[in-house]
């Protein structure tokens, strides 16, 4: 009976989690998928809570508070800008488990370890293992605790695929023997430094999609674990996050023009740092103040705004919504281009603009924005750079090189709102900035916003 419960528990848990999916793809159903997400982990967790052989809750109950004391200051404090990074973080916290309840699994059931659960174990650890120590220098890249830059050198992949084919030779011995707890450590070490060794040949530029890999194999994990243990709700959920994760590390490679062959083997982002960076080029720019921008706004008939990660630091999005309404009462069209790796993660633009209550349907996808640019009378780029660097089309050596951009130099004007001349995430100049169309207009993107509204509504 009780079995029972637990079992329609988790049915109603895994549904909870398709639907949370399904409705999160779209931005006006995506507060309901996150509810659904939370209302389906409650279920997964009480569920866990009546099965039959939990008798003893204080250590779940510790590890509940931890969990929470850890958890409720992350998402609270952690600023917007810093979301890749703490996501990263968060599926380190979600492999230890899994690699923790293998090795743990591993223990309780000796002697009578059979051959299938010896190996969903030893799978369960090493991806659980590699994904712990990928993520944690994931995180490290990002927050800038170590390089960002790729660690490359001769031979690596024959090093990383060596301790692979290790780690992968473990599991077969074990399949065969077990109770060699010794080969078992081996398993899990060969994971942890696997990891590692997979995540050093990688730009910081890159990590993104690294990281929604990680994410798959965190997810790939679990349902390893859910094999182990018997667990309807693991095997589900972790499928749903291995797939998803999968797709998204897809998605993303395409959008920057990646191979997504090369992520797999951690070869990804080698590149020959040819692209200057900023400050060794020392050619002019126009520069302009915000009312030589209104003038440049002033008759317009189709504005292009280019939002990025300068508008999410200076929290801009509510100027530029005014800004977008100026323009708007002015009789000029506007739309907002979203570049999919613009910002820090994937929909950091959509988000912020949402807040601004931004209408969904002004925010454009690459290849519509890039055919409304061509037409466009103004660019108006607001702490993007990256994402408009025309070197990703005409510079081979460059680290952006082959990632799709917003073809922002084919507007009539364009006006660029950054701080200085300093580069973006892949630091390196902007050749943008030095087009004869192109006037800078220098500040933080807050008050440049905040003053070209003023000026634009004193040029009325
Ligand atoms: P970036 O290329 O990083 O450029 C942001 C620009 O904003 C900087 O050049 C900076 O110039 C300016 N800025 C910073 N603070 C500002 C402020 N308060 N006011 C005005 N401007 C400010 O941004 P992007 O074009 O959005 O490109 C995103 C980059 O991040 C890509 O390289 C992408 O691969 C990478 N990345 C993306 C993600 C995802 S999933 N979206 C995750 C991690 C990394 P100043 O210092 O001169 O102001």
């Amino acid at each position: 009976m009780r079995e029972n419960i637990v079992q329609y528990m988790y049915l109603a848990a895994g549904l909870s989690f398709i639907f949370a999916i399904k409705w999160m793809t779209a931005p006006h159903t995506a507060r309901r998928g996150v509810l659904a997400g939370e209302i389906g982990m409650v279920l997964a967790v009480l569920g866990t809570f009546v099965r039959p052989e939990v008798t003893q809750f204080t250590w779940i109950i510790v590890g509940l508070a931890g969990g929470t004391a850890i958890g409720l200051p992350l998402a609270a404090f952690v600023p917007m800008t810093a979301m890749p990074q703490r996501t990263a973080l968060s599926h380190a916290f979600g492999a230890a488990a899994a690699t923790l309840v293998g090795v743990a699994e591993y223990i309780i059931r000796q002697p009578n370890l059979d051959r299938f659960t010896m190996v969903v174990l030893g799978i369960e650890v090493l991806l659980g293992g590699l994904t712990v120590t990928g993520s944690l220098m994931a995180f490290g890249k990002l927050q800038e605790i170590i390089q960002g830059r790729p660690v490359v050198y001769r031979g690596q992949n024959v090093v990383n695929l060596s301790i692979l084919a290790i780690a992968l030779a473990g599991i077969a011995w074990l399949a065969i023997d077990p109770s060699n707890a010794v080969v078992f450590a081996v398993v899990v070490a060969a994971a942890v430094v696997f990891g590692v060794l997979l995540i050093i040949p990688i730009g910081g530029a890159d990590m993104p999609t690294v990281i929604a890999l990680l994410n798959s194999y965190a997810g790939l994990s679990a349902v390893a674990m859910g094999f182990a243990l018997d667990n309807k709700v693991l095997e589900i959920a972790g499928a749903l996050d291995g797939s998803s994760g999968f797709i998204l590390a897809v998605v993303m490679s395409k959008a920057m023009n990646r191979n997504f062959r090369n992520i797999l083997f951690g070869a990804f982002g080698q590149v020959t740092m040819s692209a200057k960076a900023e400050g060794e080029d020392d050619r002019p720019v126009r520069s302009g103040t915000s009312v030589d921008g209104a003038a440049i706004l002033d008759g317009a008939r189709l504005v292009v705004i280019i939002p990025g990660y300068g508008m999410a630091v200076a929290q801009a999005q509510h100027k530029v919504r005014e800004l977008s309404d100026a323009l708007e009462r002015n009789g000029t069209q506007v739309r907002f281009a979203i570049h999919p790796v613009a910002g820090r993660m994937p929909g950091h633009m959509n988000v912020l603009l949402a807040e601004a209550d931004v209408p969904y349907d002004h925010m454009v996808e690459l290849d519509e924005a890039n055919e409304l640019l061509s037409r466009a009378d103004v660019a108006i780029v607001i702490g993007a750079n990256d994402v408009t660097n025309p070197a990703a089309k005409n510079e081979p050596g460059s680290p952006v090189y082959g990632m799709p951009i917003l073809d922002v130099d084919n507007a009539g004007s364009v006006l660029v709102i950054k701080r200085s001349m300093g580069p973006g995430f892949a630091g390196i100049g902007n050749e943008l900035y030095h087009l004869p169309n192109t006037t800078m207009l220098f500040g933080d993107a807050k008050q440049v916003v905040g003053s070209l509204v003023s000026d634009l509504g004193e040029s009325r």
